[in-house]
């Protein structure tokens, strides 16, 4: 059999139940390499991020560092997504106390020094809003030639869900999503466009609450809980964003993707935090992002399966 290179990868998210997901899956396979995990403030604070987080990794067995990132966006105001996760940021099933505690360094001085140790280049894989990745690119731009990408979710080439405009991880730090996108690190965007078509059904949680084990027991409820959070606002399934991010490399051949420009809006009237793409080539800027514009759902829900699967081994 062929032998493949685990890809090094940190995560970095604010857990909410689809980052929880990703962080499922990314852990569950060989394929990556997780040299640390970071948590960032978005869909609750980051005490409460970071306490999911510790319960998450504690849930999946994961033993490396843990780290908490900045306690607020760049200039904007603070702004959390209790409507969607809840007030705990990742109400539902109970979760294993934690057995894991953050690291003394911050997560900006831990992904720098991840990022100095590895060998290979490392991808960045932030599911939250992107205060902290922006720091590290702003305080250490030695780094850069040593990310190989970053693989994220946020924004929409078409619309935003948090306004008309813009998406919530882009919307909480429009500056910090555009030092991102701005700095010349290859961007792989799993926007709206292809995670809302990422849509989990009740039929798929139930394969996955088959599966039977205690990580397999307790995905199958935040994909329940998010599917009833979405249902009632009028979706047809839960659109599962995050774990499209971690999918992305590990399957890109479910996936189509298009190269194009994207430019952060910073100042609209309407559109702050929006994605703004040139998708037909009207400007004469270069392409900064591959963005994924749709996926095979069934291999995505299968994918998802196989991911609780792993953990029956482990
Ligand atoms: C994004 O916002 C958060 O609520 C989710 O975790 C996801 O990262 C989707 O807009
Ligand atoms: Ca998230």
């Amino acid at each position: 059999m062929e032998n493949i290179k685990p890809i090094p990868v940190i995560l970095e998210g604010d857990p909410g139940h689809d980052d929880a997901i990703a962080w499922v899956l990314a852990n569950s396979t060989d394929r990556l390499k997780i040299l640390g995990v970071c948590t960032s403030a978005g869909n609750q604070t980051i005490e409460k991020t970071t306490y999911n987080a510790q319960r998450i990794l504690t849930l999946i067995g994961y033993k490396g560092p843990l780290a908490k990132g900045r306690t607020r966006p760049l200039i904007e105001e603070p702004m959390n997504a209790p409507s969607v996760h809840g007030e705990s940021g990742l109400d539902g099933p109970v979760l294993p106390e934690p057995e894991i505690e953050p690291v003394e360094e911050d997560s900006v001085v831990l992904m720098a020094r991840l990022i100095e140790e590895s060998e290979e280049p490392v991808t960045l894989v932030p599911t939250g809003p992107l205060t902290n990745i922006a720091a590290l690119l702003t305080e250490r731009p030695d780094l850069k030639p040593k990310i190989a990408r970053i693989s994220l979710m946020g924004g929409g080439l078409a619309s935003g869900n948090w306004t008309p405009a813009a998406e919530f991880n882009i919307l909480v730090d429009p500056e910090a999503a555009d030092v991102v996108f701005r700095s010349g690190v290859p961007i792989l965007m799993a926007g709206l466009d292809v995670t809302e078509k990422a849509l989990i059904f009740p039929e798929d949680f139930e394969r996955i609450r088959a599966v039977g084990n205690p990580v397999a027991k307790v995905v199958a409820e935040w994909l329940e809980f998010f599917y009833h959070f979405h249902r009632d606002i009028g979706y047809t399934g839960a659109p599962v964003h995050d774990p499209c991010a971690v999918a992305a490399l590990l399957h890109p051949e479910i996936m189509t993707m298009k190269d194009v420009h994207v430019d952060i809006e910073l100042t609209g009237k309407y559109c702050r935090g929006m994605t703004v793409a040139d998708m037909y080539g009207s400007t004469d800027k270069k392409p900064n992002v591959r963005a994924i514009l749709n996926i095979d759902r069934k291999a995505f829900a299968d994918l998802l399966v196989e991911a609780v699967k792993a953990y029956d081994e482990k």
